[in-house]
């Protein structure tokens, strides 16, 4: 997808579809909303009546085709819904939602009238960040495996007319940002909605070494042989049922400047969770190839990083692991050392994800000593149930690091809620035979028990952040028609926008 600003007006571009934002009114107001009368004037007078008629009313997720007089193209009306409960979220969704609408449906290039989308709360600069963002994640699918495809919008620009032409330089560089930002999350997408045959530990080794150099980042892998060596026997457990062996993967970005802090991120990365001996039930075990999304996350995060340059060290690291049923597999009862010396009572093998996070969490605590360490994984179906399937739960004994995270969710329209973590849930971690037991008797706050588990794990002193994105981190069938527009079905990226704009906006 290619995303431009161009100084010419919408009503002279040259584009197959023009898309206007539309706001709508308050309960049963009939006056059209002030915007309305400018866009029409540019548009040459069909919004007017067509607002008369009861046509279009603004209201969110309305979408409505006009056709140019003499066959010049189409112009579609996208509601906003009310002027002044405007966000850039419903900007974002605005634009997914007209890519979508047009896929199969002839047209190729869009050009989106950039002032209909603006508000006293919503910027220029803001609304074309948004629109590039909602355009290039709403036009995506995953299409590896297609044999045949719709073709849908190629080309979008971003029309700024008179209102904005002169402001073409720094719009210009917000939207080429932007552009780098949600080209980072289709990327990840793709890689997180390959499926397990494909998407092994070995060959998620593979794509990081090629980012690696690609990106300018550092990238060690560790193997079976290196994992026992270094005493991880949470990433050898959890990957023993499997012959595809388990791999961490660490990735280095040295950071803009030389004195900055360093921040680690590390993921989950399940490449299929089938249980092992705890095995799952048969019904959507298929989603579980997506349970590698937090070590996936953390790729895009510094590949992202790299790209944009951002001021911190950043440190990745991918727990890899194919957690299967067979003669090796490791067993409920089983005791495992890990990393940092702890030893883990197994209860269940379908408490994986802990498992061989607390070897990467004390690996890099201990290896990095990092400043902050932020983990990402699909950890808890309690988390679903908790918050449902488009918010991750965030869990932090450190108030600074939540403040910063939930407040760069709120940038991005990534949806974040932060959970309470308590001696409670500590207590339930215990074990009487180990340091720690991967699940517990009584099926009560299982996010926040895992949250208790992974804590564990992470140096002393160090300040940590948890984020459970069992929830956001693919859409399925039965959720899409819930979801916002910009997140296609499967893989949806989750984290990768947050993190960045963590990594470039650090909390003073
Ligand atoms: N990968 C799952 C969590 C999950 C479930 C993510 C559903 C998304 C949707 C995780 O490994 C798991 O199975 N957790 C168990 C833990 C339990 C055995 C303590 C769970 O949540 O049931
Ligand atoms: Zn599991
Ligand atoms: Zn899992």
């Amino acid at each position: 997808m290619k995303v431009d600003v161009e100084r010419r007006d919408a009503a002279s571009s040259s584009a197959d579809v023009v898309a206007v934002g539309l706001f709508g009114v308050d309960g049963s107001d009939e006056r059209p909303p002030a915007a309305l009368a400018k866009d029409d004037a540019v548009l040459g007078g069909l919004l007017l009546p067509a607002w008369k008629r009861r046509e279009i009313r603004g209201k969110r997720g309305e979408v409505t085709v006009f056709h140019r007089p003499g066959g010049r193209g189409r112009w579609v009306t996208v509601g906003l819904g009310p002027a002044a409960g405007h966000t850039a979220e419903a900007v974002r969704r605005a634009a997914a939602l007209t890519l979508r609408s047009l896929k199969g449906r002839g047209a190729r290039t869009l050009a989106f009238r950039l002032g209909s989308f603006t508000s006293d709360a919503v910027s220029p600069a803001s609304a074309a960040r948004a629109l590039t963002d909602g355009a290039i994640l709403g036009g995506y699918e995953f299409l590896r495996y297609r044999t045949v495809a719709e073709p849908g919008v190629e080309e979008v620009a971003l029309a700024l007319g008179e209102e904005f032409a002169s402001e073409e330089r720094r719009l210009g560089a917000e939207v080429s940002e932007q552009i780098l930002i949600a080209e980072n999350v289709v990327w990840t997408r793709e890689i997180g909605n390959l499926p397990a045959d494909t998407a092994t530990p070995q060959r998620l080794a593979e794509i990081a070494k090629e980012l690696g150099k690609d990106a300018g980042l550092k990238v060690t892998v560790l193997d079976e042989k290196e994992l026992a060596r270094l005493g991880c026997g949470g990433l050898l457990a959890v990957g023993g049922g499997s012959v595809h062996p388990p791999r961490m993967i660490v990735l280095e970005y040295p950071g803009g400047s030389r004195r900055g802090r360093t921040i680690a991120v590390v993921g989950k990365g399940i490449t299929f969770d089938s249980g092992g001996l705890s095995i799952k039930p048969a019904a959507r075990m298929a989603e579980m190839k997506y349970d590698k999304s937090g070590a996936v996350a953390v790729l895009g995060i510094l590949r992202g990083a790299a790209r944009l340059k951002v001021a911190p060290r950043v440190i990745g690291v991918l727990c890899c692991a194919e957690n299967l049923p067979s003669g090796s597999s490791y067993r409920p009862g089983d005791v495992v050392k890990t990393y940092n010396g702890k030893t883990i009572e197994i209860i269940n093998t379908d408490a994986e994800g802990r498992v061989v996070l607390a070897d990467g969490l004390g690996y890099v605590s201990k290896e990095y000593r990092p400043d902050e360490i932020v983990d990402l994984a699909t950890l808890t179906g309690a988390e679903v149930v908790a918050l449902g399937d488009n918010t991750a739960g965030l869990v932090s004994p450190d108030d600074r690091l939540a403040a910063g995270l939930l407040a760069a969710s709120a940038a991005t329209g990534e949806p974040i809620w932060r959970m309470p973590l308590g001696d409670y849930h500590r207590e339930l971690v215990k074990s009487e035979i180990a340091d720690v037991r991967n699940s517990t008797e009584i099926a009560v706050a299982g996010m926040l028990t895992a949250a208790a588990f992974l804590e564990a794990f992470v140096g002393a002193g160090i300040p940590w952040a948890h984020l459970d994105i069992a929830g956001p981190a693919w859409t399925s069938l039965l959720t899409k028609r819930y979801q916002a527009p910009y997140l296609s079905l499967g893989a949806t990226g989750f984290g990768v926008r947050t993190l960045l704009q963590y990594l470039q906006h650090p909390p003073a």
